[in-house]
């Protein structure tokens, strides 16, 4: 825990030199005042010796401030070593109480404690350094590279520590989250076709690692293709007769996340593969509105278009 304490302190002690140095040369900013008084409370370290119990005088069930919902989860589990029970408990993730409990006096505002989310005064650096002093773990490892990090996310845009259930642990919840700020995902998933992730039986997460970005687009795994290997493993191939773009990249000719089309084609067929074949043929006379063009379109004949093993399956059929 003290480790905790002191990596969070040790960023706030940064923040405070450079805030000192600067402070002169801005107009005071409330959100800084608030963190430089955090800082304050930091080096204070007045902690409360009643723990949860003190807090939880006016932050109970029946408070408008509740806070009691963290007892339903992990982080409220004092059975689990590692937990925050098992430290400072609520004050490991919002600091001393310092002055805080006390009435405030006059114009003042209560004593603050650290807070998190986009309206929190703390920058989500500094709060997510209170979260990662205790997940250190490998999942976490990249997050300071991600591309969520490098958009200043904290932890707690997407993760809720007070609730029975972490959203981004149930499939629908998670969702609807990511997709809060993916809107243009969102609507691809109420297209004619998609994955099924609006019925929960897929979520983000089955393909991307929202911690960090090692893999192109975050993926869980080295590349698109490889992604898509991993639940339609029959389209690995090798093929006796590969098609170029199926080996090359998946995404040449399906969206992953939805799509208008059939199969989540990116294009219509014939227009998709007349994108990069012209024709009519040479050797083969496919008179202008043939129904062997309609229906199933060019895949009528080339019916393998994935890579063929049939010995004669030389232009994708069998
Ligand atoms: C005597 C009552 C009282 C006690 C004890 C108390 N709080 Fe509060 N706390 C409040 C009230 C009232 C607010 C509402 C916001 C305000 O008045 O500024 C609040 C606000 C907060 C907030 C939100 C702060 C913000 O800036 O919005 C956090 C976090 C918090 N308390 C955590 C704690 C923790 C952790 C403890 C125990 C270590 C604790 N409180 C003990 C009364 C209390
Ligand atoms: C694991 C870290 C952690 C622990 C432990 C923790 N909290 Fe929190 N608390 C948070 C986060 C993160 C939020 C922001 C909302 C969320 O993510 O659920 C929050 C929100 C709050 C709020 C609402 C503040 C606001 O911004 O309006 C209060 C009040 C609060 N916590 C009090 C407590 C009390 C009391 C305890 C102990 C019983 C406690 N917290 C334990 C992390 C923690
Ligand atoms: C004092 C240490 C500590 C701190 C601080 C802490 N956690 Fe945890 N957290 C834990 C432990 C212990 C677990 C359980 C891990 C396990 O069982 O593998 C856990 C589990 C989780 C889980 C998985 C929950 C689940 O339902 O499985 C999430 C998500 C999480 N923490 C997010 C956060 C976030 C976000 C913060 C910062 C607001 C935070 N934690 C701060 C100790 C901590
Ligand atoms: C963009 C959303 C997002 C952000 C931001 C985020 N997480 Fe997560 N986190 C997730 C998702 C989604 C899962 C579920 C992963 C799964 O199902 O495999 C998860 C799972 C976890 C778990 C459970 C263990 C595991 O890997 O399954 C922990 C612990 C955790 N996150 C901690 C953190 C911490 C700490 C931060 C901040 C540094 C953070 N997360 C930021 C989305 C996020
Ligand atoms: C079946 C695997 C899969 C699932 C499930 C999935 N994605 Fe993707 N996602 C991909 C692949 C592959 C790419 C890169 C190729 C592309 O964009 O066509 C990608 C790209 C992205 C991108 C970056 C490019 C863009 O389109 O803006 C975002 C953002 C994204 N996904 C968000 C999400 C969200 C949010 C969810 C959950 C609603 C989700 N993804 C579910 C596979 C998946
Ligand atoms: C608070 C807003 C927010 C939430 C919530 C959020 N993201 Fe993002 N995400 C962003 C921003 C901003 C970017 C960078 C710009 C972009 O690509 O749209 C990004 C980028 C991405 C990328 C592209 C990364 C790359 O390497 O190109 C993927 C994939 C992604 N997010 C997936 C997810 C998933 C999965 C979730 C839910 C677990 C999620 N996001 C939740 C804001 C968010
Ligand atoms: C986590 C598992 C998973 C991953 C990864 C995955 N898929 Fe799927 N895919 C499914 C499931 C489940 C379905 C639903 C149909 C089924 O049961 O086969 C599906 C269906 C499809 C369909 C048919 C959709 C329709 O409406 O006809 C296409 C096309 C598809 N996936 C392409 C891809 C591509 C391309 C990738 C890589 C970007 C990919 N999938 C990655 C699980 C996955
Ligand atoms: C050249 C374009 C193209 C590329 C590249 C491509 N596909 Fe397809 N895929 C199609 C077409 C066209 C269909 C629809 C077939 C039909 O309707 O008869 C399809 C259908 C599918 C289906 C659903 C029907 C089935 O055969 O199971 C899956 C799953 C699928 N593709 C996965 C993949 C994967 C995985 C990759 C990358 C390894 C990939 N596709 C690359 C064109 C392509
Ligand atoms: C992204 C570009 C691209 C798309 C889209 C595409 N192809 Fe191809 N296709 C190729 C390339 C590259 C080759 C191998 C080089 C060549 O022979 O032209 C190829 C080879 C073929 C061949 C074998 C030709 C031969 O002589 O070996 C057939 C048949 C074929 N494609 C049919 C289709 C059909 C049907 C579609 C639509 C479902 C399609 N292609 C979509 C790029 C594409
Ligand atoms: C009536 C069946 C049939 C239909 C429909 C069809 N093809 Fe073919 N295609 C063939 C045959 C047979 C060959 C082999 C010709 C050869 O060996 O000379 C061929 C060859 C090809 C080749 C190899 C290069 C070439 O021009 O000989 C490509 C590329 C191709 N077709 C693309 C397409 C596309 C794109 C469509 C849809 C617009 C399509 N085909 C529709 C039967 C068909």
């Amino acid at each position: 825990m003290d480790w905790a304490i002191n990596r969070w302190f040790s960023v706030l002690f940064l923040a405070l030199v450079s805030f000192a140095t600067s402070a002169y040369a801005e107009d005071s900013d409330p959100r800084q005042e608030v963190e430089s008084q955090l800082v304050e409370k930091f080096s204070d370290g007045k902690y409360s010796r009643r723990g949860a119990n003190e807090c939880l005088r006016c932050h109970d069930d029946e408070s408008e401030h509740s806070a009691m919902g963290i007892f339903d989860n992990v982080h409220g589990n004092v059975r689990h070593p590692e937990s925050p029970m098992n430290t400072n408990q609520c004050e490991a993730c919002h600091g001393p109480l310092g002055n805080h409990a006390r009435r405030p006096r006059g114009d003042n505002q209560r004593e603050p404690m650290i807070t998190f989310g986009d309206l929190s005064p703390v920058s989500a650096e500094k709060q997510n350094s209170v979260c990662l002093s205790c997940h250190t773990d490998s999942g976490r490892a990249a997050w300071h590279s991600s591309e969520h990090a490098f958009e200043d996310l904290s932890c707690s845009s997407c993760h809720k520590v007070h609730q029975k259930e972490d959203p981004m642990m149930v499939a629908e919840l998670q969702t609807d989250v990511c997709t809060d700020c993916h809107v243009r995902t969102k609507s691809d998933l109420h297209k004619r076709t998609s994955h099924p992730i609006l019925n929960g039986d897929l979520q983000c997460s089955s393909c991307h690692d929202a911690h960090q970005t090692v893999n192109e687009y975050s993926l869980k795994w080295r590349s698109i293709n490889d992604s898509c290997y991993e639940c339609h493993a029959e389209k690995r191939g090798p093929n006796l007769w590969e098609h170029e773009p199926v080996t090359e990249d998946c995404s040449l000719c399906h969206n992953p996340h939805g799509s208008i089309n059939q199969a989540l084609l990116i294009k219509r067929p014939p227009q998709l593969c007349q994108d990069c074949h012209r024709v009519p043929h040479a050797n083969v006379d496919i008179p202008e509105g043939d129904l062997r063009v309609r229906g199933g379109s060019c895949m009528n004949c080339h019916n393998q278009v994935h890579g063929s093993n049939h010995p004669r399956g030389r232009v994708l059929s069998n």
